[in-house]
């Protein structure tokens, strides 16, 4: 049987582009053969879109993303129930080094540049992959300096010199380089002044509308994350808690008043169930 045939009266080209980028059915991870960090989630990225991943400390944002980029595996994370599809292709526990030739970027946490290189050389480090070099012209990279024209003028700055926000700008920069179909961003905006945070987020959508290229961003800050995605999940241990449409999402009560912190009424049960939430998460 044929792929149009499967898919009815849509062709082989429309059933692909349909299909989400990621999708996580049912998903259980775990650390170290025992410790259960994720209990059965189920989600997806479509094509295009920008997916907000929410919720406190230690609620499995990360966990759920380095399962995606395969990173997880080097710290002995696990899927130990469910599957994880990549353009339809089961990638269950797949390693780093095949996702990245799939075409997944994963942007660590903590803005991990290396200190004692120039920016440019940080920048020279995304024409890698797999361990080969596949590009080297500085036309390449032009790619970063279109988003981030502030980092042309720090080119021989040592990377750990560089501010937050530089830095920040620099590890966005090299990810692009290497033309990523699927952007993971952990926690980009910690740390960062608010303006900074907006200019990044605004560069993200440029990013995201001008080179096709779907996110999936795991961020403390729900307000500013929620303004820029067209999907969100709300995670809380280890379980998906809300999901909607960012713009629903971001009107709902318990994200306006708990997680966002802009409504008056806090007499209600709901409120006093997440006021222990907000607390961490401010
Ligand atoms: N490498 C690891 N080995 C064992 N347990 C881990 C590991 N990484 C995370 N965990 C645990 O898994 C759970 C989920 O952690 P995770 O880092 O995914 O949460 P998070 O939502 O990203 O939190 P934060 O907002 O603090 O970054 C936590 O209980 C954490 O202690
Ligand atoms: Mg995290």
């Amino acid at each position: 049987m044929t792929a149009s045939e499967t898919a009815g009266s849509t062709t082989a080209t429309d059933a692909e582009e349909s299909l989400p980028v990621v999708e996580l059915d049912n998903v259980e991870i775990v650390y170290d053969r025992h410790f259960l960090a994720v209990q059965g989630i189920s989600m997806a990225a479509e094509r295009g879109d920008i997916v907000a991943l929410l919720g406190p400390n230690g609620a499995g944002k990360s966990t759920v993303l380095k399962m995606i980029s395969g990173i997880g595996r080097s710290e002995r994370g696990e899927v130990t129930r469910g599957s994880v599809f990549y353009n339809g292709d089961d990638v269950t526990n797949s390693g780093p080094n095949e996702m990245v030739d799939r075409g997944v970027t994963h942007i660590l946490e903590g803005r991990r540049v290396f200190e004692d290189l120039t920016v440019e050389e940080n920048l020279r480090c995304g024409l890698y992959r797999g361990g080969r070099r596949f590009r080297f012209d500085k036309e390449d990279y032009q790619i970063a300096f279109d988003y981030f024209p502030q980092l042309e003028e720090i080119l021989n700055l040592k990377a750990g010199y560089a501010s937050g926000g530089q830095q920040q700008m620099l590890v966005v920069a090299r990810a692009l380089i290497h033309r990523p179909e699927l952007l993971l961003l952990d926690e980009p905006s910690l740390g960062l002044a608010p303006k900074l945070v907006q200019d990044i987020f605004e560069t993200l959508v440029e990013i995201n509308r001008e080179e096709d290229i779907t996110m999936i961003i795991a961020d403390q800050n729900a307000k500013r994350t929620l303004e820029i995605a067209d999907y969100g999940y709300v995670m809380e241990n280890g379980q998906i808690e809300l999901n909607d449409p960012a713009d629903v999402l971001a009107e709902r009560e318990e994200i306006k008043e708990f997680y966002l912190g802009t409504s008056g009424d806090t007499s209600r049960y709901e409120d006093i169930r997440h006021y222990k939430i907000r607390k961490r998460w401010t």
